[in-house]
């Protein structure tokens, strides 16, 4: 199921208009991802940023660099018009909130409640993931050559995980190690975990998948993970819950969700 994904207008097979649309894919129980370039001009960005509630207009102002503060403000538009066009909301009104885990989700109501979201950005480009009735997390990551790549799995591998990489050929322990950070973290928003050192991910060349869960030890197959191809320079996770059998991934170009 690796990078299987539907691209709407992409000439994927048996697409229809009516698959097209971001709501239709989530009542058919599938999952959409969309893809944004957070590069837009600073007066745009600024002007728009009445669209925010207090809460985020608080965050962007922390940010200490202008380039993270438009950055910052220009995931949560897209974010809001995003589920403005999946909820039939008007994008400024919707409260967004923050579980104790980190993840966000809409303030419950009879038309959000099942709605389960996850974005991610890097180096100027986020993701989103939506669907409704399963948990998903989403994760991407600018392959950075320069990286000292055992030194940073240091950070975010487990001793396994790190053995793991350190067997592979040298050439190939960069994809290898944003792969397993990607896995890591997609999981991680996925499930609402807390510790990350409590599980352990099997990642590139091998199909990415949790290999340890000391927190659910009997709940290793409830999640699918999907490597998402995003070019060359790019690693990129989803992680749902459930079969990848029971859903459909599908990329809807952000350009088919209406403007604020
Ligand atoms: C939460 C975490 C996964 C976010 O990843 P990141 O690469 O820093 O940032 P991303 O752009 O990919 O994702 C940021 C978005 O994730 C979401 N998010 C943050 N915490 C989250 C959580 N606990 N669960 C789900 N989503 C979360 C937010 O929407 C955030 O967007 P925002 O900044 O606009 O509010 C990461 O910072 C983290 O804390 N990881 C655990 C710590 C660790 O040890 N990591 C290494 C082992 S994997």
């Amino acid at each position: 199921m690796a990078g299987d994904v539907c691209h709407i207008l992409g000439g994927c097979a048996g697409s229809t208009k009516k698959e097209s649309d971001l709501s239709a894919v989530l009542a058919r129980g599938d999952i959409a991802i969309v893809g944004a370039d957070l590069n837009r001009s600073v007066e745009t960005i600024e002007s728009y940023s009445d669209f925010l509630s207090e809460t985020e207009q608080s965050r962007a102002r922390e940010y200490v660099q202008d380039r993270d503060r438009i950055q910052f403000i220009q995931r949560r538009i897209v974010l809001r018009r995003l589920l403005g066009d999946i909820l039939g909301r008007d994008p400024r009104r919707i409260v967004i909130r923050t579980d104790p885990s980190g993840k966000l989700f809409v303030a419950p109501d009879a038309q959000s409640r099942p709605l389960s979201f996850s974005m991610s950005h890097s180096r100027g480009r986020a993701i989103y993931a939506f669907a409704k009735q399963r948990q998903v997390g989403i994760d991407l990551e600018y392959r950075d050559p320069a990286i000292d790549v055992l030194k940073m799995a240091g950070v975010i591998c487990t001793p396994a995980e790190r053995d793991r990489l350190n067997s592979l050929p040298v050439g190939d322990q960069l994809d290898a190690f944003y792969d397993c950070w990607c896995t890591k973290e997609a999981f991680i928003k996925a499930a609402g975990v807390r510790e990350p050192p409590s599980f352990e991910v099997a990642f590139w060349p091998d199909q990415p998948a949790l290999v340890r869960d000391r927190g659910m030890p009997k709940d290793l197959r409830r999640w699918s993970f999907h490597r998402l191809n995003r070019g060359p320079d790019w690693a990129a996770m989803l992680v749902a819950e459930g079969d990848s059998g029971g859903f459909k991934v599908t990329e809807i170009a952000e350009s088919r969700v209406p403007a604020l």
